[in-house]
């Protein structure tokens, strides 16, 4: 029994993934479906019985909505609807708590469709997002091998050098926040305890993203001198998020600034930036996971649009508070604030 289980949904799986769903397939099952369970009700009906209309009608719902999501499952309803009128009953009560029925099925069943699209399409968007970084890395590498016979070797193998580092750091930024994301749906998504003073954290992102940015402007302002209890790594990667996101949404002509001060009970830092800034009705969505404001996604920067997502769930878990304040056009500052004793 299991087994037979197990085989029917590797079938059932493979019927989704059959090709891209198009209008055609997502309409024309319920149609197959119904003309099916016509022929099977005209040769099996001495079998069954009446009821089984009732059985492979809901069926036919279940499969059509499955596979094609609400506007199909309504569609499968509603032939069920005639079905079960022309074959079984033609109670009209009976007749509407069915269409009910099929219409809830059709609704449970369309998130289910919804978000096997949004994979289809997350898959797709990232191999675009890896393959660029990889085509310049290929490119620039293929450049340092021929340039071994050109004159001022040196210099042009350095500049090489440095875009192959800054494109490999843009595919092991996408890889990790895929990897933490993951971690976070799986549950595996863990944190240490540390005890750090956050002054050193935020000077040492700093001082790493001028090495890397050499041509921005980075301003350190106020101290806490707090030690707090938390997890470094996770913080840094908090600090970092914010940060990359400042200098690579505003232009490099300027300056990004790093704000640290005290609270009575926490410790509070801020990024600002004078870049895109994010509208009103955006800045509630921008920590929900894979979204990028419009602006953004017309300029084609690159980005799956988890950064925030992981950053919120880390401040989260460390009962502290992120928050924004932004004007489109004008800029943008992030804020978070961590509990001194936690
Ligand atoms: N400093 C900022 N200025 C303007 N928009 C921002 C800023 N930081 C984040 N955003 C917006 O929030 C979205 C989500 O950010 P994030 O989760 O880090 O994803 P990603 O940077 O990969 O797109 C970004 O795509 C962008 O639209
Ligand atoms: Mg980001």
């Amino acid at each position: 029994m299991q087994d037979l289980w197990d085989k029917t949904k590797v079938i059932l799986v493979r019927l989704a993934h059959f090709q891209k769903r198009n209008r055609i397939k997502r309409y024309g099952l319920p149609l197959l479906l119904t003309i099916a369970v016509f022929l099977f009700k005209h040769y099996f009906h001495n079998f069954f019985g009446e009821n089984s209309t009732f059985l492979l009608t809901s069926f036919l719902i279940v499969a059509s909505s499955w596979y094609g999501g609400l506007g199909p499952g309504i569609f499968a309803t509603a032939l069920s609807a005639l079905i079960v009128y022309f074959l079984f009953t033609k109670d009209f009560i009976m007749l509407t708590i069915f269409v009910l029925e099929g219409a809830i099925i059709s609704i449970v069943s369309e998130a289910r469709y919804e978000m096997e699209n949004q994979k289809d399409e997350f898959i797709g968007f990232v191999s675009h997002e890896l393959k660029n970084p990889l085509a310049t890395i290929k490119g620039f590498a293929e450049l340092t091998i021929l340039n071994k016979k050109q004159a001022n070797q040196q210099a042009r193998t350095r500049t090489y050098g440095e875009q192959i580092n800054i494109q490999s750091d843009r595919i092991l930024e996408l890889i990790n926040d895929l990897l933490d994301i993951t971690k976070i749906e799986i549950g595996k998504f863990t944190y240490k305890k540390d005890i750090f003073e956050i002054d050193d954290l935020v000077k040492e992102v700093v001082l790493h993203q001028k090495l890397i940015t050499p041509n921005r402007t980075i301003q350190l302002i106020g101290s806490t001198k707090k030690t707090i209890s938390a997890d470094q790594y996770r913080i840094r990667q908090v600090i970092v998020n914010l940060l990359t996101n400042a200098l690579k949404y505003s232009p490099d002509s300027q300056k990004v600034t790093i704000k640290l001060k005290r609270q009575r009970a926490a410790i509070l830092v801020s990024i600002s930036d004078h870049g895109l800034g994010i509208s009103k009705d955006e800045q509630s969505r921008i920590f929900d996971r894979y979204y990028r404001t419009k602006n953004v996604q017309k300029k084609r920067s690159e980005g799956l649009g988890l950064g925030l997502y992981i950053t919120n769930q880390i401040i989260k878990h460390h009962h502290g508070k992120i928050w924004i304040e932004s004007q489109p056009g004008k800029g943008s500052t992030f804020y978070f604030s961590l509990p001194l004793k936690i």
